[in-house]
This record gives structure tokens, C-alpha cells and sequence, in this order.
């Protein structure tokens, strides 16, 4: 036994410290705010913007099969930025209704199958006849919160989605803790990510995955959320958003589609190669921005971004608006901004712009918000103040492109084709003026040719050595428990240390 001891511990070290990064790069963030700013006022506050789908309707909306129209499938969504875009979705035999939250920074199906105080009604898997259980339990655990429960199969339909009934993989959801939500009208969430990312492993294949396999449609979805210049925080009736299955639907979007590649399939990972506030260029190093990763990932409330990046845009906004570095709470996301009712703030405060790598790869295009969409209405209070909320936060685990900037475009995940398009949403307006711009192309030469760090890990071949490597460390680690003596035993739960998880992030 010594000697085993002394043999192992330099390699169990190098493996152990290699399957700790891989097991870290795997945690799932999903966060939403439901709004700590709680007020007792109030607010009549009735949608600022419909979708403009009347017109021509003319679109190139159905596929030859006449399985998927998109314009029947225009405002499916419910929702805004601080209680998550959810979609009504019938389950099981007879059918069961449910709403279930879009997020594309996950990959499990995973509904609500017993009671819980914070919902109204949850999948009931014994009435429904084509309900199959896989007898396999899954877990999936946040920094300070989880849910736990059995995967199964079942038969669900979209009403106001692809015209088809498919089976698909559900985890049933029998515990949680922390994540379903007071004020929250979903019941599940529909995990829009690759498989990599499934849980308990990515042979549990996810919800899209399935409908395209089954249906034929093209791998292609798109996405448009209309909650922007909506408050967060209050009763007002849930705006709306689309959710495209099978491809895009030209009257959601003004201009042109900008494609940005998928840089890896796992999250929708993309290149930042520059941040502007202003006009103004950050200037920092571009692997900055992608520390440890860029994603797009709708799941997520705030725009999100990594602290160096983070201080950068704070320092910058700071010299430019009112709002000084004595309210640092403000920039923090635990104080709110207050005007004076009919003073705008907006206009003291810089667009932002994110440069995306082109599909050219030597020319990049840039996604601008405007200030509308990241200092963020919350409540009226005694109707003499109008109080924001800063829609940018920072994080440890790399960049994310939340609700905040999603609400200012429509967005295609173009699986097939392995790209993201961002175009200027219809229903990113208020009083008539747009709240998003994009502009290219730009050369993309001043950047560095590759700005995402760790990108080795995109070869598939480094993929299954990465995989193969975490085998041999479980195997390592398996010999040392059973030997009782592992130095490596804390590594081995599948606990998710996210600073972006539900909990944390969401205001309370
Ligand atoms: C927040 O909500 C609690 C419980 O509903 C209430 O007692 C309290 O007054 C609220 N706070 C504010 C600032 O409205
Ligand atoms: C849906 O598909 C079924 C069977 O293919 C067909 O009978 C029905 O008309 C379709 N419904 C719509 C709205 O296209
Ligand atoms: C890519 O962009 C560069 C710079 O604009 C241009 O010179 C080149 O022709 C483009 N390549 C293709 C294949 O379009």
C-alpha cells in the first residue's frame, strides 16, 4: 500500500488537477432574476411594444412537409428578462400543460413532477399513459441550490410550435431546492444547448436534438425576446418573445443577419474580439473577453462579464454618465439609480458595442446596445421616481451574452450550419426608436487570430484525449478509494461551483 501511494501521487496530481478543469469547464450556468427590488407600489406598466407581424405575412414560413410554420409560431414566448422567457409545451398521453423557460445554456428537459410551494402544477408521470421511466436518477446541483429527480421518456407537443409529437427525454424533477421561484409562472426548463452539456452524461439526448432527428425540420432555431424597457421587477402581465423551431422568421428582424461561429459545441460559444463603451475601444487583450469562454445563453438576466472586462466598462460608463463612483452599489447590482419622474437617465449613458468574429474570419461586425437595454427600469416609487437597475454584472466564469443585450436582437442558432446571426429585433423599440444596432464588416485584423483561450480543447480529437484522460483519472481515483486514500476524493462530485448559478445571481 505505501508503495502504491508512492508511485501515484505525481501523475494522480496532474490528472486530478486536468480532470478539475474539465470538470469545471462543464458547470451549467442558469440564473434568473425574479427582482429583490420589491416594491410596494404598484405599477401599471402595459407593454411598450408588440410584435409587427400583420403586413404582408409574407415569408418564406413553411417547408414543403407543412410541418413547421413560422408565423404560427410568432409570440409563443411569455416572459421578460427577470422572470425568464417560458413557452407552453403539452406532455405525456393525455396531454399535460406546462410552462417551460427557454435556455439556451443548458441541455436537459427537465419539468416539475411533484408538488413544490413556489408552482401552480407540476407533470404528473402516473397518469400519463406513454410516460416510460429510464430508471436512472439525475442530479443537477447549484452553488446554493438544486434539483434532483428520474429520467424518463415521454410524448410532448408544442401548441404554437412545430406541428408534430415527438418522444423525448425528461427529467422529472422530484426535489429542488432553489430553483423554482416565487412569481415565476414556469413549471420546467427546456435546456437549447448541445449535448455535451446534458446531465447526468450527453448519451441523454437533448430536447432539439430529438425534435430535428424525428422531424426532419432544419437544425436551426431563433429566438426573439421583446421585454426590453420593461420593467423587471413588477406584477405587469409577462411580455412575450418567439421562439422559431426549424429556422427564421424574416418579419422578426430589421437589416441584416450577422453570423458569428459556434467556436465549440457545447454552450453557443462565440469570439469577442473587442468591447467598446462609447466610441471609445477598451483596448484590452481580446483573450480578455473570452476568459474563460464567451456564450450566448438567454437563461442568463444580465449581460455578464468577466472582472477585468467588467471594471474596464464601469470605469468607462462612470466618466461619461452621472452616476460616480460614490454609488459604487449601483455597479454592484444592490443599489438602484433614481430620477425624477419625466427625466430620462438614458441620455447620459454610453451605447456599448461587442464585436463578434465574422464567418470571414479576417472581418468581424459589432452589436451595439443602447443604454435603454442595460440601465433597466424597475419600479415607479410613489410616482415621483423612476428607478434602474444596472443590467451588467461581473463574473468568474467567462462572458455571457444574457437577456440584457438577447432583448435587443433576434438571434438564430444556426446549428447546421455551426453560427449564431444576430440581427436588430422588431420589437427592440421604444417611442419608436431602435435600442440595438449592427454594423460591419470590420477588418478583424488589429486582433490577435485567435482570441478564445484553452481553444485546444475545440479539436474533437483533443476532446476524447480530454475524455479518455478524465477516464483514467476516474479509474485512478476509483484505485485510491478503494484503497482508502484519496487526495483527489473532493474532485470527484459533480458539484457546479458557479458564480453564475441560480441562486447567486438572481436578485432575491
Ligand atoms: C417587500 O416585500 C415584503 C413582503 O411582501 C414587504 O413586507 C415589504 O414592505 C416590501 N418592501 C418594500 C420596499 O416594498
Ligand atoms: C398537422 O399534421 C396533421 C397530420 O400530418 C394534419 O392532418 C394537420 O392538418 C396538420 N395541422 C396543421 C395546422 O397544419
Ligand atoms: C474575407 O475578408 C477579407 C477582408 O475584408 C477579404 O479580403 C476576403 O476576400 C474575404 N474572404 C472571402 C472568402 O470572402
Amino acid at each position: 500500500m505505501e508503495k502504491t501511494q508512492g508511485m501515484l501521487p505525481v501523475r494522480v496530481l496532474v490528472l486530478c488537477l486536468f480532470f478539475s478543469l474539465c470538470s469545471s469547464r462543464f458547470s451549467i450556468p442558469l440564473k434568473i432574476f425574479t427582482g429583490k427590488f420589491n416594491s410596494s407600489v404598484d405599477l401599471d406598466l402595459t407593454p411598450l411594444q408588440k410584435i409587427e407581424t400583420s403586413g404582408n405575412g409574407l415569408s418564406l414560413a413553411s417547408d414543403p412537409s407543412g410541418i413547421v410554420n413560422f408565423l404560427d409560431m410568432v409570440n409563443n414566448l411569455q416572459g421578460d428578462s427577470g422572470r425568464g422567457y417560458y413557452m407552453e409545451m403539452l406532455i405525456g398521453t393525455p396531454t399535460q400543460t406546462l410552462n417551460i423557460l427557454v435556455d439556451t445554456g443548458s441541455s436537459n428537459f427537465a419539468v416539475a413532477a411533484a408538488a413544490h410551494p413556489f408552482i401552480t402544477h407540476f407533470f404528473n408521470r402516473a397518469v400519463s399513459s406513454s410516460y416510460r421511466s429510464a430508471g436512472r436518477a439525475v442530479a443537477v446541483r447549484y452553488t446554493q441550490g438544486n434539483w434532483e429527480g428520474e429520467l424518463g421518456t415521454d410524448l410532448i407537443s408544442i401548441p404554437k410550435g412545430p406541428n408534430a409529437t415527438v418522444t423525448i427525454n425528461i427529467a422529472a424533477i422530484l426535489s429542488s431546492e432553489g430553483f423554482f421561484l416565487p412569481g415565476v409562472n414556469w413549471q420546467g426548463i427546456l435546456g437549447m444547448a448541445y449535448p455535451v452539456l446534458a446531465r447526468p452524461d450527453s448519451s441523454v439526448e437533448p430536447f432539439f436534438n430529438s425534435l430535428v432527428r424525428q422531424t426532419g425540420i432544419p437544425d436551426i432555431f431563433s429566438l426573439q425576446m421583446c421585454g426590453a424597457g420593461i420593467s423587471a421587477s413588477t406584477g405587469a402581465d409577462p411580455v412575450g418573445g418567439s421562439l422559431i423551431m426549424g429556422g427564421v422568421e424574416p418579419t422578426l428582424y430589421r437589416g441584416e443577419m450577422w453570423y458569428t461561429p459556434i467556436m465549440q459545441e457545447w454552450y453557443y460559444q462565440v469570439e469577442v474580439l473587442k468591447l467598446e463603451v462609447g466610441d471609445q475601444n477598451l483596448n484590452l487583450d481580446c483573450r480578455e473577453y473570452n476568459s474563460d469562454k464567451a456564450i450566448v445563453d438567454s437563461g442568463t438576466t444580465l449581460l455578464r462579464l468577466p472582472i477585468n472586462v467588467f471594471n474596464a466598462v464601469v470605469d468607462s460608463i462612470s466618466q461619461t454618465s452621472l452616476i460616480q463612483d460614490s454609488a459604487s452599489g449601483f455597479w454592484t447590482g444592490t443599489k438602484l439609480a433614481c430620477w425624477a419622474v419625466g427625466e430620462s437617465p438614458w441620455r447620459f449613458f454610453p451605447k456599448i458595442s461587442i464585436y463578434l468574429r465574422g464567418t470571414n474570419t479576417s472581418e468581424s461586425f459589432r452589436i451595439t446596445i443602447l443604454p435603454q437595454l442595460y440601465i433597466q427600469p424597475i419600479t415607479d416609487v410613489g410616482g415621483t421616481l423612476n428607478c434602474f437597475r444596472f443590467g451588467i454584472s461581473s463574473s468568474v466564469n467567462g462572458l455571457v451574452i444574457g437577456a440584457t443585450v438577447m432583448e435587443g436582437f433576434y438571434v438564430a442558432f444556426d446549428r447546421a450550419q455551426k453560427r449564431v446571426g444576430f440581427a436588430v429585433s422588431t420589437c427592440a423599440e421604444l417611442a419608436g426608436q431602435p435600442l440595438a444596432e449592427i454594423a460591419g464588416p470590420f477588418l478583424a485584423e488589429s486582433v490577435s487570430s485567435d482570441c478564445v483561450a484553452g481553444s485546444f480543447l475545440r479539436e474533437p480529437l483533443l476532446w476524447v484525449l480530454a475524455y479518455s484522460l478524465m477516464g483514467l483519472c476516474a479509474l485512478v481515483l476509483l484505485v485510491l478509494l478503494v484503497l482508502m486514500v484519496s487526495p483527489c476524493r473532493r474532485r470527484r462530485g459533480s458539484e457546479i461551483t458557479d458564480e453564475s448559478s441560480l441562486v447567486r445571481h438572481r436578485i432575491k
